[in-house]
């Protein structure tokens, strides 16, 4: 340890003999030849050597008294099975949790909106206020401004990777082993539940390797045990049905007609598609693992809108109180505990989409799943601890807003968050709905007139936004441009209320590590990479050497598919020439994209 080290450096005794020493030690460092010195001298050193070792011995044994003395007065009333470091050595459970895109303005903002609407004082905070540890710096190998699937690789496999990187490696493209999946092999249950499709980044990072992020095919059959590691997840609770479905079914969406859910039913998955299926878990307690469920096409939709179809959707707590039930009952009479990973996934979407009043909700569901696994911990037998943080921010998010050119407001109003019952993206597909319907069906000339449309959208507006101060520009935003038609609504709502933000993409602000337990989690107090929050995972677990393995294991795999000629299928391609996805292209050179990007639609809006 190095408290015990430094005493004896600082006080190494000094003399003018020293420095004739260090000088003969120098000189036979240099020539390799001891220098010549007299008998009587040497005998002298010998005994003021003797000398020194004894003065060195004792002072040695001093500071290790004085250390075990500090340490023992450190550690009293604390968990006896605990070594130096806080890391228990038993059982024990991790669970880390996600809030994929929110940064720390979405907390401020989130704190304001509820103390707003349920009349609270201006002292009342979020569970996670209470558990707030350090920071994490976000940047991918890449670019200063990382995507998801980069931060959940600095997560799942402790390294910087290139943006849109599925746990493999910049330059090499090589796979990295996971925290998740070198926990499956030493004993331990593993679970991952998220609210947007279980194929999405974060997710995927834990349990797949691919090249491209947007391989969710692929990584479908790798989560369910079609990679080369076979099965490293027990439980899977989210979205993302359209990637487990074959081409041609209603709701797929994969380009090949594999059956992935039948496949995982072949290894032996139980799987369930909705929400009576759910119900029938109990909570966890009626649980068989593996167990896949899968509750939307894509994403379950945003909290704000959810909460209106409790009939369908499970929430992110519903969901997370399920799988800890679910893996606690089954490590019961285990050695090792579980490693289970929950995301509140959609903090991110509703950044992108820049819509203040959903991310409220999905902020506030997420706390909501925070405090359950609190409880959970509270209560359990087995040793345990909750480490959450965020990817990256989303949006750029501001809790101000100046709309006009003269001085500006010092405020922001909840009230109009408030007053706003769903989602832009809810609101955009009732509009698209009406627009097909206008289009398929036979209608009056009035009733297909612009004043219908427009009388419409007021109305819509209206009735759930809450706002009946309509422009007439935004009213033609939305007639010109109804494929970003989600944007102005939630545009709508972000003037009204003063809330600004600055990207409908990620930010490179750093945001917030949590803990339930901070000496446990000292490692991460204070402001970290990214990659140290991966590195205390896998050292949590005691499963630092383990993950070495995987990446040697996922590497020979690789060569041997590479021979074979399947690695395409499995990793995906090598990049062609001039493609560079590990370049360093966006790293602080400034190429005129101000004039070049000013007039680009937005063709992509990916998350
Ligand atoms: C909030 O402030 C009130 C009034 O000052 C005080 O009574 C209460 O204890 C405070 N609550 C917290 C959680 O600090
Ligand atoms: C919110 O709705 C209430 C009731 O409909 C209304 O009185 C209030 O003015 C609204 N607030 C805002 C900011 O629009
Ligand atoms: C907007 O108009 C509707 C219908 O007239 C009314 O119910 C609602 O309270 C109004 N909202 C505000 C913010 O004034
Ligand atoms: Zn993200």
């Amino acid at each position: 340890m190095a408290r015990g080290e430094e005493p004896l450096l600082v006080q190494r005794p000094s003399s003018e003999h020293s420095s004739d020493s260090q000088i003969a030690e120098e000189d036979a460092l240099l020539t390799g030849q001891p220098s010549p010195r007299n008998e009587a001298s040497s005998r002298y050193r010998r005994w003021r050597e003797i000398g020194l070792f004894t003065w060195a011995l004792l002072a040695t044994a001093a500071v290790i008294i004085l250390a075990t003395l500090y340490q023992h007065q450190q550690t009293e009333g604390r968990n006896d099975d605990d070594n130096d470091a806080g890391t228990p050595l038993g059982k024990r459970n991790l669970i880390f949790m996600v809030s994929d895109g929110m940064g720390p303005t979405s907390l401020s903002l989130t704190r304001s909106f509820r103390q707003y609407t349920d009349h609270l004082p201006y002292n009342d905070t979020l569970v996670l206020d209470e558990l707030l540890i350090g920071q994490s710096r976000t940047r991918s190998s890449n670019s200063l401004v990382t995507d998801s699937a980069a931060g959940a690789t600095a997560f799942s496999c402790a390294q910087k990777s290139y943006n849109g990187a599925i746990s493999v490696l910049p330059g090499s493209f090589q796979p990295c082993g996971t925290v998740l999946e070198a926990a499956k092999r030493v004993g331990y249950m593993t679970g991952l539940v998220v609210t947007t499709r279980i194929t999405d980044a974060t997710p995927a990072c834990f349990a797949s390797h691919v090249r491209r992020r947007e391989m969710e095919d692929q990584i479908a059959l790798q989560l369910v045990g079609e990679g080369p590691l076979g099965r490293t997840v027990d439980l899977m609770l989210g979205g993302g049905r359209c990637h487990f479905l074959p081409k041609g079914r209603k709701g797929a969406c994969r380009v090949d007609s594999t059956d992935v859910v039948k496949v995982a039913e072949e290894k032996g998955w139980n799987y369930i598609g909705n929400r009576e299926g759910f119900d029938g878990l109990k909570l966890g307690s009626a649980v068989e693992l593996p167990l896949l469920g899968l509750f939307a096409d894509t994403d379950i939709p945003y909290e704000i809108d959810r909460r209106f179809d409790d009939e369908t959707y499970p929430s992110l707590e519903e969901m997370a109180k399920t799988a800890l039930k679910a893996l606690s009952e089954a490590t019961r009479d285990s050695e090792k505990g579980f490693f289970l990973v929950i995301e509140g996934s959609r903090i991110d979407h509703a950044g992108h989409s820049n819509d203040p009043a959903a991310q409220v909700h999905e902020v506030l569901a997420y706390d909501r799943a925070v405090s359950a696994v609190l409880k959970f911990l509270e209560n359990d037998g087995t040793t345990g601890i909750m480490v959450a943080t965020s990817d990256h921010e989303t949006g750029g998010l501001a809790t101000a807003r100046q709309l006009h050119p003269t001085y500006p407001d010092y405020l922001w109003y909840p009230s109009v968050l408030a007053n706003t019952t769903h989602s832009g993206e809810h609101i955009a597909s009732i509009y698209h709905s009406h627009l097909s319907s206008l289009s398929s069906h036979s209608h009056s000339p009035t009733e297909r007139s612009s004043d219908a449309l427009r009388n419409f959208l007021t109305t819509l507006v209206s009735r759930t936004l809450g706002i009946n101060d309509t422009s007439p520009q935004e009213i033609e935003s939305l007639i010109e441009h109804p494929a970003i038609a989600e944007y102005t609504f939630a545009d709508m709502t972000s003037r009204r209320s003063q809330i600004g933000w600055s990207t409908h993409g990620h930010s490179a602000v750093d945001v917030n590590i949590y803990s339930s337990d901070a000496r446990a989690a000292s490692a991460l107090v204070g402001n970290h990479e990214n990659t140290e929050i991966g590195e205390f995972l896998r050292r949590y677990l005691g499963v630092e050497d383990e993950v070495e393995k995987v990446t040697e294991l996922l590497r020979e795999e690789m060569d041997l598919l590479s021979e074979s000629g399947e690695l395409e299928s499995w990793l995906g391609g090598v990049p062609k020439e001039g493609e560079r996805l590990d370049g360093q292209d966006h790293l602080g050179r400034y190429a005129g994209d101000f004039k070049h990007k000013r007039h680009a639609e937005c063709d992509v809006c990916g998350r």
